[in-house]
């Protein structure tokens, strides 16, 4: 009998057509006053040989239907009917949740951000330029005149059909800064720059500069070196080292670039097979024809400029050995930082 009940059980919910006529199956025979609840019910009144047999039975149909039913739910909804679920399921408050993505800074934002925190310490303005830039202050006004061969130290995108193009330096900011302000005066001006140039492990079409340049009566290279020495400490640490070697930019007089060597060996693909003195960047005295450029009085005002290749401070730091690594997006990479 009990038998027979099942297989008319079974026959139902597989001709159920929706949630709603299982949700009926499982009232009429596994409800309140379902008829398999009422067998089951009824077993109290058999002798206890008897209920033992039968409970075992009818209690292995009463589990095998809720189970078909669930299962026949699942396929109509995608997912368990809460209503038909197994009454044994619960919630586990205590399970740990899933944690949030959470997002962070770029390694060449933090070492930007630590480079502005220490010139910020030493006086320095922080300022933004346009990265698309015109012929004048990108070259012309650094005293940089057309046709001039030194143009060529800047492999430069030019912007299709107008006159402009993509800064091949931050050093534009030089001048649009100081036509705006009269000394004495401190910034730097971090920034994108582009060049047309092959990439390899060091160079890139893109890549971020930091601008400085301090401006008074008597800003001299002791300045520079207290400044950039003061800076480089606190961003390595008090064991790097610095030389300055005699260099050359239209828009410096006397130019000169800066090498860094870190204690231990400074180990960068970008630097194998180069002794382990670093350049990291341009520098030198603002030349007298950028000063007049932008109007001040020739012979009142000196100072020195210097152009830092973030980049490199970033791979240096961080000990990457690729510059192309912070371009290209890989979550391998950016998630370390
Ligand atoms: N603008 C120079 C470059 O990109 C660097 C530089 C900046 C040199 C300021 C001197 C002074 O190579």
């Amino acid at each position: 009998m009990l038998f027979q009940l099942k297989q008319k059980i079974l026959k139902e919910i597989s001709q159920a057509k929706d949630l709603n006529s299982l949700e009926e199956i499982y009232k009429k025979y596994l409800g309140r006053q379902g008829e398999l609840t009422k067998v089951l019910r009824s077993l109290k009144e058999l002798s206890e040989k008897e209920r033992k047999e039968k409970g075992k039975l009818a209690n292995q149909i009463k589990e095998e239907i809720a189970e078909k039913i669930k299962a026949r739910g699942t396929k109509f909804s995608g997912k368990t009917n809460p209503a038909l679920a197994d009454k044994k399921e619960w919630i586990d408050v205590t399970a740990p949740g899933i944690l949030p993505v959470q997002g962070h800074f770029h390694p060449i934002s933090l070492v930007q951000r630590q480079i502005e925190e220490i010139f910020q310490s030493m006086g320095f303005s922080v300022l933004d330029g346009p990265e698309i830039e015109t012929e004048y202050y990108n070259f012309d006004a650094l005293n940089i005149p057309k046709n001039h061969p030194a143009r060529d130290l800047w492999d430069t995108f030019w912007l299709k059909d107008i006159d402009l193009l993509l800064r091949t330096h931050t050093s534009p900011m030089q001048a649009r800064y100081m036509e705006k302000h009269q000394p004495p005066l401190r910034i730097i001006v971090p920034g994108r720059c582009f060049r047309h140039e092959a990439t390899d492990v060091s160079h890139d079409v893109q890549f971020y500069q930091i601008e400085g340049l301090m401006v008074g009566q008597d800003v001299s290279m002791v300045h520079f070196k207290g400044v950039i020495e003061g800076f480089l400490k606190r961003f390595f640490g008090p064991e790097v080292r610095m030389r300055l070697r005699p260099g050359h930019f239209p828009f410096t007089e006397p130019s000169f670039e800066v090498d860094i060597k870190r204690k231990g060996p400074v180990s960068t693909k970008a630097s194998a097979g180069k002794q382990d003195w670093l350049e990291i960047m341009g520098a030198g005295m603002v030349h007298p024809n950028v000063f007049k450029a932008v109007g001040y009085l020739p012979g009142k005002w000196q100072g020195f400029a210097f152009g830092v290749g973030l980049d490199r401070l970033a791979m240096l730091k961080y000990q990457i050995d690729d510059i192309r690594l912070f371009y290209n997006g890989d979550l391998r990479f950016l998630k370390q930082f």
